[in-house]
């Protein structure tokens, strides 16, 4: 089965072609992230445009890769939710029509379930059951997969996701949007040891987060150190990019290895665009070690939002037997434990 992918919940255009028997055949990534820079963080209302604007040269380009015609297809996938509603309906509005068009069925994705089935695609992916840890821009949560649609959740952020804590503390650190991979490079250069911030809620049972102390607690810092015109020296910024990142992964790894002692499971998924961050994963693949289990992820391509992980999500459901009716599904808030099972 030839399924195309369609993923615009946010600030990318992904479009991407996935056949059940041959893998990925053909991917294209659009990401908005210059335009948004300039504000600090992502438009809605430009977003959608955006979207409006790339989508179809997309799906041409993605065609034109693979060498196929729109006839090859056999469905279409698309993220129906959660995200920015404007920017969902613009992928599900495409979607929706090209495949009654085609005559062919058209799926309704769950973004995070995209996320979390995105280590699939690898060459070595996971086998159920396993704890995922999804950590994206929108979420952060700890879950217990038994199979597609089969999510308990364990845990999760009770105020800011980790995405956005790296966002909002790079912007005190005056670096630009998206704050993740630029706090990452910027940490490289700092001492790990100057600061130390706190590791929120890892002292107490549970396997819940909350990022908003550590957040007051960079801004804190970053405000006892600017001298008279604001600036921060350099190494200082560095320092507290290093003490900041180490906090957020230290964090991180203490609920999973608590979530793996729980559920007793052998394999923890990472997934969403944090899951890229080279420091988590280092401090991961030390947890996973102690507790002899074994951590999986995607390529750090297919981390942050992209078209291959709603193909192969959506896929999986229309193997199943699962497909969306005509309605044009967009749904900005849409938990993931709602899904149904395979
Ligand atoms: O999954 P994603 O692309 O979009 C959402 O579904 O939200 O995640 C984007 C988030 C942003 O907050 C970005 O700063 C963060 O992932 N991110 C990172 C890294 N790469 C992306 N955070 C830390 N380290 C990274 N290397
Ligand atoms: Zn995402």
């Amino acid at each position: 089965m030839r399924v195309l992918g369609i993923e615009t919940s946010c600030d990318e255009t992904g479009v991407a072609l996935y056949d059940s028997e041959q893998g990925l055949l053909g991917d294209a990534l659009y990401s908005q992230v210059k335009m948004h820079a300039e504000y600090g963080g992502v438009v809605p209302e430009l977003a959608s445009r955006d979207h409006v604007r790339k989508l179809i040269p997309l799906i041409r380009q993605v065609m034109q890769q693979t060498e196929l015609r729109l006839s090859d297809l056999d469905a279409i996938a698309y993220t129906a939710g959660p995200g920015l509603i404007g920017a969902l309906m613009v992928g599900a509005s495409t979607g929706r029509a090209l495949a009654l068009g085609l005559g062919i069925p058209a799926v309704a994705v769950h973004h995070m379930e995209g996320h979390l089935l995105a280590p699939m695609l690898e060459e070595t992916p996971p086998q159920f059951p396993f704890v995922a840890l999804l950590v994206s821009g929108g979420h952060t949560q700890l879950v217990e997969v038994k199979g597609i649609g089969q999510y308990t959740l364990l845990g999760e952020s009770l105020d800011d996701a980790a995405g956005e804590a790296f966002d909002k503390a790079a912007k005190m650190l005056g670096l630009d949007y998206p704050g993740g991979p630029l706090i990452a490079k910027l940490a490289q250069q700092g001492d790990r040891q100057r600061f130390t911030f706190p590791r929120p809620m890892t002292d107490r049972p549970g396997l819940d987060f909350s990022f908003s102390g550590l957040k007051t607690f960079t801004l804190n810092t970053a405000n006892a150190h600017r001298d008279e015109a604001g600036q921060i020296d350099p190494q200082t910024r560095a320092d507290i990019a290093a003490a900041f990142e180490e906090a957020v992964v230290d964090t991180l790894a203490i609920k999973c290895r608590r979530a793996l002692q729980q559920t007793g499971f052998r394999q923890l998924v990472i997934a969403g665009g944090v899951s890229a961050n080279a420091r988590l994963r280092e401090k991961l693949a030390e947890v996973v070690r102690k507790e002899r289990s074994k951590l999986f992820y995607a390529r750090p391509a297919f981390c942050t939002d992209n078209g291959a992980m709603i193909a192969y999500a959506g896929c999986q459901r229309l193997l199943a037997g699962q497909h969306a009716d005509l309605t044009i599904l967009a749904r900005p808030r849409w938990p993931m434990e709602s899904l149904p099972p395979l």
